[in-house]
């Protein structure tokens, strides 16, 4: 069967890529599988919210649709969170509940652009943006990875690249994979550049719950929708992954149009994952803190040891979650050096290239996987090779 030419040059979702070297290996007790590949809380969500859903399974309506944005108290318990977060907050009808921040990531350019828009993409770019702009027959305009500036996106290189084309710069803050938080004042700058141009600026914003501080202050702007799309995740925040638990935040008329993107593609995020929403929302601030504090002593644990151990690899970036990290080996691809690192580490990470061409001589660790307990037994094993 003939299949679409922009969906068969996308390249294999690379974490079914790496889970599949695993296929048919074994690692003994002295030298476990340690697993930086996905970046999935270590800890599971906490036993309160389990409790509220298995209540909730007794209730009916749990099993039924919602409105295809959602319910209207699950979305204004979302907007409460953001004014607690973001010090402002967007109302109910500029949020649309979504099956993750994947799916709003689909409403958002779905909705924005045409086939043949060019949208502007941060390297190293989180792999699943890409392959969703190509199969929506996007045009990416790289902006190149600096390893001077650790992953921070520059203005001025991003100004450069907008063309009559460009529909919207896309950015990521935290960036999956450096960890590179975007300052306040630098978010500011490329909301105005966007403004200036009449294009969007997209955020995704799928880490925001592991910087600790007010990621930006868009929302208070009053004319911040005119210009300003947020994909939100509330996956990691609350250790849900599994449930697909994001938010399209825009516009009112933008998110009326996406509804019709919304209601062909799933009607509604499911109602259990919209129940576990409204009450990590309203209950969940604390927990979700002290996580947040655990992230940033793993990530500070993390980066203390590897650079005290002087191996062979060097720390090009890292923050919440992740490390980027530059492989000694000249001729050997990131995929080749991931492949090394797990038959002779048995350390499993993803191949720089999977975040953008160019990108070989890089691998993304997720050390957000593991505990912190595991982290020098992981950093003594880079050292080893
Ligand atoms: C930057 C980024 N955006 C979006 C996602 C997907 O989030 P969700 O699980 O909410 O679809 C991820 C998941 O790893 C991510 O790293």
């Amino acid at each position: 069967m003939e299949i679409s030419r922009q969906v068969s040059k996308i390249q294999t979702p690379p974490i079914t890529e790496v889970k599949s070297w695993l296929t048919g290996r074994t690692f003994p007790a002295e030298k476990p599988l340690i697993d930086l590949c996905q970046a999935v809380p270590s800890y599971s969500p906490p036993a309160e919210l389990i409790d509220h859903l298995k209540n909730e399974l007794d209730n009916p309506l749990t099993f039924k649709y919602s409105p295809d944005e959602g319910l209207p108290e699950v979305r204004d318990e979302v907007c409460n969170w953001y004014q607690r977060h973001y010090g402002s907050s967007p109302v109910r009808e500029q949020i649309c509940l979504t099956i993750g921040a994947s799916q709003a990531f689909w409403l958002a350019f779905s909705t924005r652009c045409q086939p043949g828009d060019e949208v502007i993409v941060q390297l190293p770019a989180y792999f699943d943006h890409p392959m969703g702009l190509q199969a929506l027959g996007i045009k990416i305009v790289y902006a190149p990875f600096d390893p001077a500036t650790a992953g921070q996106p520059d203005l001025k290189t991003i100004e450069r690249l907008i063309t009559a084309k460009t529909k919207a710069i896309l950015l990521v803050t935290p960036s999956n994979p450096t960890g590179a938080v975007i300052s306040p004042p630098q978010i500011d700058s490329f909301f105005e550049l966007a403004q200036a141009h009449n294009i969007s600026l997209v955020l995704d914003e799928t880490y925001n719950a592991f910087i600790g501080e007010t990621p930006h202050q868009l929302f208070s702007r009053p004319d911040w929708a005119e210009t300003f799309i947020q994909i939100a995740s509330f996956g990691k925040t609350f250790a849900i992954t599994g449930l697909r638990c994001g938010a399209l935040i825009a516009a009112d008329k933008f998110i009326q149009q996406a509804l019709k993107v919304q209601d062909s593609m799933v009607v509604c995020q499911p109602r259990p994952t919209q129940l576990a929403l409204e009450f990590g929302c309203r209950h969940l601030d604390k927990w979700v803190a002290t996580n947040t504090t655990t992230m940033r002593q793993r990530h500070d644990r993390f980066k203390t040891d590897f650079l005290f151990a002087n191996t062979s690899f060097e720390l090009a970036a890292s923050g919440s979650f992740f490390a980027w990290i530059k492989h000694p080996w000249d001729k050997l691809t990131g995929r080749e050096a991931a492949k090394r690192l797990l038959t002779e580490a048995n350390l499993i990470c993803l191949p720089g290239e999977t975040f953008g061409a160019g990108l070989e001589p890089y691998l993304r660790l997720s050390f957000g996987n593991i505990e912190s307990s595991q982290i020098p037994q992981a950093i003594a094993r880079l050292q080893q090779l």
